[in-house]
């Protein structure tokens, strides 16, 4: 028997994983994580499969539900939302199960950063204007934030900024970036990216507030930095037809000589 953790993607039910989708299929027990899950992706699910929904559930009653299917030798797909890597639970969910000797496996989804860029179309890391993007959230009500881990800190890196689980503090969020990025720093706000109502807010630092207005339901990611709004950035090396690498040597000696030459 195995619980098989699931990254279920952003919301479109075809951004699951071929791997994903067939583990659903293949386990008699689903257990999902609430409204982000599409319902849709429960239909992959076996017939007669036993499938809950494990929003209402503390710990303790997500373990209880294993061990169920654990002593009834069913495998499990356990389905979290985007990726398992962040945000997911799933650390805690493991720590239990290797106490308990049940086996898991873990299959990767489409986390919700990169569904975002996605719909805005954009990379996050153009050379010469952003080179590293930083995965983050503010203080929430059940987490705190280690004390270096400050938005000030990040931005003063240059990095592009994700903003998790923040929509509700986007004001906050603004006042602590302003004073490092600056009024004309480009700023998207998008909610339930791959979601049929999906709904993108574009501005900058100064305008976002306004922009988003009241209107500020949850499950959105912010997004922060210059990469989001510039067409100011150079070439990468990696296409240049003068850059000499491994899979395409250039000039008379070049750095990686193939055997032929
Ligand atoms: C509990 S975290 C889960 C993150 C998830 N594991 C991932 O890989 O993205 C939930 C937060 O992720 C972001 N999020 C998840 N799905 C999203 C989506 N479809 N569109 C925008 N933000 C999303 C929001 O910031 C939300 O508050």
């Amino acid at each position: 028997m195995t619980v098989n953790f699931i990254g279920a993607g952003p919301g479109a039910a075809d951004l699951i994983t071929v791997r994903g989708r067939d583990l659903i299929a293949a386990c008699p027990v689903c257990l999902y994580a609430g409204s982000l899950i599409p319902e849709a992706l429960l239909q992959y699910c076996p017939e007669g499969a036993h499938i809950v929904n494990t929003a209402s559930l503390s710990l303790d009653e997500i373990m209880a539900e294993i061990k169920k299917a654990h002593e009834n030798n069913q495998d499990v797909a356990r389905l979290h939302s985007g990726d398992l890597s962040v945000w997911s639970a799933m650390g805690e969910q493991i720590r239990r199960l290797k106490a308990l000797g049940i086996e898991y496996k873990v299959t990767p989804g489409v986390p919700s950063f990169a569904a975002a860029a996605a719909e805005l179309q954009a990379e996050l890391t153009l050379p010469g204007v952003a080179q590293s993007v930083v995965l983050t959230r503010t203080q929430g009500r059940a987490s705190s934030m280690l004390p270096t881990e400050t938005l000030d800190n990040f931005a003063a890196t240059g990095a592009t900024l994700a903003i998790h689980l923040s929509i509700q503090a986007l004001s906050k969020v603004v006042q602590q970036l302003l004073p490092r990025l600056g009024a004309d720093c480009p700023i998207v706000v998008i909610w339930r990216a791959s979601w049929p109502d999906q709904r993108i807010v574009r501005a900058t630092l100064g305008t976002i507030e306004q922009a988003v207005g009241e209107n500020c339901q949850r499950t959105a990611l912010i997004l922060v930095g210059k990469a989001l709004d510039t067409e100011d950035f150079s070439d990468s090396c990696l296409y240049s037809g003068s850059y000499d690498r491994r899979f395409r040597p250039v000039g008379t000696a070049p750095r990686f000589p193939t055997t032929e030459s």
